[in-house]
């Protein structure tokens, strides 16, 4: 009590602290768009030298707003507004432009940046040197501004510039699963941050702020509405919130997208049925689509989750996929759009493992889909867990373009009380090799479309975003939504120069902040793993509301929402055999990669029980049996956490005292969190080995029972006021 009341009182010492020291208060709204000073006195003299012309054409929205976003980031880092002029200064202009705008200082813009690339170079202009941000496109230009920003927030020189990028990937798109009424699918950083009742009269400047963020990591699309839809997002009166947002984004270069309900001709129009081959139907498609377009000129097209968890789809009308995406493909094609059809199928009525269900669904179709329809497959077979291994359908459908989908918000992941930085979780998924166009055909390649260059080509991301101050709910989720962009943009880019850029741009450039928090941040993810879920268990976590252990759960509406299903634990052994003598799983992969995993000397421990039943005594690469390596990652996980708690301590005074003491809550938060993970996991799956757990570790705090009995109220993500107990 008395050690309770001691953190308490520094806890609140800390938030006094956070109250009154008003200039270095910061709630995180800004992002990594900080935009903070440069307090080396050195090299902001420097920048300041470099940086006083401007020369910046502003004939377009995109223009405009780039050229205000470059103002308002040297005013914030360097108190410094570069002079308009229309001539070159020796060595002190900056000047900005498209081939038209830059033809008249005889610079030209290669081709091969494209239409969204940019080249940022330090350059003799006639006689004198300047720097010049070129693209070939307004968008473009935006691209070149964020990352020329990007060097000055992280400090880097300008001084001899010669940067060019462009995006690898074709729709970069966050996925918001957020309902009409505000209530977000998963969410968990506050309420939808669509205000739809005041739209469309209330532009939010939130919109703004939202598109902003985007743009500055090089997202161009964002669907803004539930894949479990509601089909009055296609009426007239939701059309038209939908074009104020739209309005919004295409000044940032994104493309607004919907997800429909695939029964929307019923339920909306009154057509007595969705079948896509009926001639009513795709009229009452094409139809609508054309009137979406006359809202928004530049919709982006449809994201569709059918005939999955009870959502209507082509099967309702024994037609297929193909059929569905097809007619919907046709209804958007006169006007460019894209289908995004989901791969995320699985049906308890069919008797096979829940793992193989997508690929046997979609596989016999590969090249019956049109050529604006893109498959969205998520990065693991089940359903976005803390560890999976990659999906076999990528690489298994060479002739149809696959698009990555990857989950931010972190439903498997603790929420957003967990520290959890999934860079390294996307990196894992993209550098797998499937093998499928022999050795090197990463997944990174497959969703790049390298091996059929005809292919569009997308990665999407749902998003972790609410109405939260700082957007995510835990300052370190808006590593992932930062990560999940520069990803998209470019999937072979590394997670530790993404965290680096991010804590800088986010918090501050002091070495001794990026450089500790940095390598937590890498290996946040792994902790998880240990905490929930290792060396391959998977979808052991509450019912429904997925919050907390639930490895005990055996009855689910269905029983491929059962624990029990996915663990198989009994007295002899855990895990599942997906192996020939198993449910074959292995065998949608690559001969390679199903040779590796089948074969127990090469499957690496994180992938075991996904693929292998073993007895709890089996003998581990580390020598301790199956039992004691379990029960030694559930400990190292949760000591992992506390560890991570210790060095954030040290990070007191580096930066402001707001969010110090906001993530230092969150990480006690956590390490109980994670505490009772390892001590419910332990206990339950102990009643199967009877194996005893070292005298070192300390007792759990509470018997099993206790923990099967917790009830959580209202937990965030499932909508509603329904609660669910695990
Ligand atoms: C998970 C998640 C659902 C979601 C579904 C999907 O199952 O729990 O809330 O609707 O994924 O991706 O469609």
């Amino acid at each position: 009590m008395a050690k309770y009341s001691i953190k308490y009182m520094c806890l609140l010492a800390l938030l006094f602290i956070a109250a009154i020291s008003k200039v270095y208060a910061n709630d995180g709204y800004k992002l990594w768009l900080e935009y903070n000073k440069v307090t080396n006195t050195q090299l902001a003299a420097g920048y300041r030298q470099q940086l006083k012309y401007m020369i910046f054409p502003t004939a377009s929205d995109q223009l405009k707003a780039s050229k205000a976003e470059l103002l308002t980031a040297l005013d914030g880092m360097l108190t410094l507004k570069p002079a308009d002029t229309k001539n070159i200064m020796s060595g002190q202009t900056v000047i900005i432009g498209t081939p038209q705008t830059l033809k008249a200082f005889s610079i030209s813009v290669p081709d091969s940046i494209g239409t969204e690339g940019y080249l940022i170079k330090t350059t003799l202009i006639g006689q004198k040197k300047g720097i010049v941000i070129m693209a070939n496109t307004d968008v473009g230009v935006m691209y070149g501004v964020f990352n020329f920003l990007k060097l000055i927030q992280t400090n880097q020189s300008i001084n001899k510039l010669n940067i060019s990028d462009h995006p690898r990937i074709m729709y970069r798109v966050l996925d918001h699963w957020d309902n009409l009424n505000r209530t977000v699918e998963r969410g968990y950083a506050g309420s939808s941050i669509w205000n739809w009742h005041k739209l469309p009269g209330i532009v939010d400047q939130r919109y703004i702020d939202y598109a902003r963020a985007n743009a500055s990591v090089g997202i161009n699309g964002s669907v803004v509405n539930n894949v479990n839809a509601d089909a009055l997002i296609l009426s007239p009166q939701y059309l038209l919130k939908v074009q104020a947002l739209a309005n919004v984004f295409r000044t940032y270069g994104i493309r607004i997208y919907l997800s429909v309900k695939f029964s929307s001709p019923v339920e909306l129009g009154g057509l007595k049925t969705a079948d896509p081959l009926d001639p009513a139907v795709k009229k009452w498609w094409a139809d609508k689509a054309d009137e979406i377009y006359h809202y928004i000129p530049d919709f982006g097209g449809f994201l569709v989750k059918a005939n999955s968890e009870g959502q209507p789809g082509p099967q309702s009308y024994g037609r297929t996929h193909a059929d569905g995406a097809n007619m919907l493909a046709d209804a958007l094609a006169p006007h460019h759009g894209i289908v995004m059809w989901r791969a995320f199928v699985y049906d308890n009525k069919v008797p096979d493992d829940r793992f193989k269900q997508a690929y046997n669904e979609f596989k016999p179709f590969d090249g019956k889909f049109k050529d604006n329809v893109i498959i969205q497959v998520k990065n693991g077979p089940i359903d976005f867990q803390p560890r999976e291994p990659f999906h076999p359908l990528f690489g298994a459908m060479p002739n149809t373009p696959l698009m990555m989908e990857f989950q931010l918000t972190q439903e498997y992941l603790g929420f957003s009380t967990h520290l959890v930085y999934e860079a390294p979780l996307f990196a894992e998924c993209l550098q797998s090799d499937t093998y499928t166009h022999g050795r090197g055909s990463t997944v990174a390649r497959v969703v790049k479309g390298d091996f059929n260059r005809k292919l569009i080509t997308g990665m999407a991301g749902v998003a972790n975003i609410g109405t939260d101050l700082n957007w995510c709910g835990h300052p370190f989720a808006q590593a992932n939504w930062y990560a999940f962009g520069r990803m998209a943009w470019s999937p072979d880019q590394s997670s530790a120069v993404i965290a680096g850029d991010w804590l800088r741009m986010t918090f501050t450039n002091d070495e001794n902040f990026v450089s500790p928090v940095k390598s937590f941040m890498l290996q946040s993810r792994e902790n998880t793993v240990n905490y929930m879920t290792p060396l391959g268990l998977h979808h052991i976590m509450g019912v429904s509301t997925h919050y907390g252990p639930g490895p005990w759960v055996d009855n689910a509406g269905r029983p491929d929402w059962n624990a029990t299903y996915y663990h198989r634990a009994d007295s002899a052994g855990i895990g599942f055999d997906r192996t020939t003598s198993g449910s074959n799983a292995l065998s949608q992969y690559a001969p390679e990669v199903k040779a590796n995993w089948e074969n127990l000397q090469t499957c690496p421990d994180e992938y075991l029980l996904w693929f292998h039943r073993l007895s709890w005594t089996y003998k581990m690469r580390s020598g301790r049996s199956l039992w004691d390596e379990l029960v030694h990652h559930y400990y190292i996980g949760a000591d992992s956490v506390k560890q991570m708690g210790l060095t954030w301590d040290k990070m007191q005074g580096k930066i402001d005292a707001e969010r110090f003491t906001e993530v230092k809550q969150l990480m006690e938060v956590q390490l109980n969190e994670a505490t009772t993970w390892r001590d419910a996991c332990v206990l339950y799956f102990q009643t199967f080995s009877k194996m005893p757990v070292g005298a070192a570790y300390p007792k759990p705090e509470h018997p099993l029972d206790y923990y099967k009995k917790l009830k959580f109220y209202y937990v965030p993500g499932i909508g509603g006021n329904n609660y669910m107990t695990n």
